[in-house]
């Protein structure tokens, strides 16, 4: 299929797919998240021959700057709900793929960025990447997965502080906190991710995506979870302090929350 927002190329099994809205820092618009689906629930599965995945982001200052903010004044409490499953189905799709997926973390990764890294196998950073779930400074709560996988790969204790100040941490911190696998000089992020599928693609292809379902098995327990964050997206994206926050934002200025 053509895309518009997605540029995809392979080379020797290993597929590069870039999301290419370098204007909006590569932030997850409607448009993106129809052609992710796509994406990994029909045209991924049926490449023949395939080794691996990498995503990154176009230019040089972001991966993804999370979903699309102003696509969201548009929204209300059941247009956000419907909006977070659709994007757990395509983060879903992605942690469950069968062949190994890497984050090439070049820039900003947050909220929906942070969210898609997280859903990935792996995750290599750039120097000057930088990670943070900052949605509650727009008054709702992150919907495509990140109050659950933050804490699988945190532990409880830094991922209420990450989500609860909306702190942006940076790659050596990641590092040192298991979020990332791998810092990298600032534009290296691509090829060190592909050196490792290089790598991970000697190992037999069963075992590999056993091993993927295994260890997405182990955090099972917690589906509950991921179905409380949809539910939640919606209700803080019918709150008035929603739209005053995205509104700030598009404005450019402090949003003034009323609690309401
Ligand atoms: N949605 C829509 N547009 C976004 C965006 C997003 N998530 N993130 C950045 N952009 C746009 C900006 O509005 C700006 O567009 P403009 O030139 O038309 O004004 C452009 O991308 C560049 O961003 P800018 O804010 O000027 O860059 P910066 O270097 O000053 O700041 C960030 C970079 C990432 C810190 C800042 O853009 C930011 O906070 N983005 C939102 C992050 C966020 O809250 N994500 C979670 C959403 S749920």
């Amino acid at each position: 299929m053509e895309y518009s927002n997605l540029i995809y190329s392979e080379e020797n099994g290993i597929g590069l797919l870039t999301i290419n809205r370098p204007q909006a820092l590569n932030a997850l618009n409607r448009q993106t998240m129809q052609e992710l689906h796509t994406f990994f629930l029909q045209d991924a599965p049926r490449k023949a021959g395939l080794k691996g995945l990498i995503i990154t982001g176009a230019g040089e200052k972001a991966f993804v700057a999370g979903a699309d903010i102003k696509e969201f004044l548009q929204l209300d409490a059941a247009a956000g709900r419907d909006m977070a499953r659709f994007g757990h189905e395509v983060f879903n799709a992605i942690e469950q793929f069968p062949k190994p997926i890497i984050a090439a973390v070049n820039g900003f990764a947050l909220g929906g960025g942070c969210e898609l890294a997280m859903a990935c196998h792996l995750r290599i950073a750039g120097e000057k990447a930088r990670f943070g779930q900052p949605e509650v400074k727009l008054g709702i709560t992150p919907g495509y997965g990140g109050t659950q996988r933050l804490i699988q790969y945190l532990g409880k204790g830094k991922a209420m502080e990450l989500l609860l100040t909306a702190d942006m941490i940076g790659a050596e911190e990641a590092l040192q906190l298991g979020l990332v696998n791998q810092l990298v000089p600032a534009g290296e992020e691509v090829k060190e991710a592909r050196a490792l599928l290089e790598k991970i693609a000697q190992n037999g292809p069963i075992a590999i995506a056993k091993i993927i379902e295994l260890v997405n098995a182990y955090f099972r327990y917690n589906d509950d979870g991921f179905e409380r964050e949809i539910r939640a997206f919606g209700e803080t994206t019918g709150t008035q302090d929603f739209k005053e926050g995205a509104t700030a934002f598009i404005e450019k200025r402090k949003p003034a929350f009323k609690g309401r």
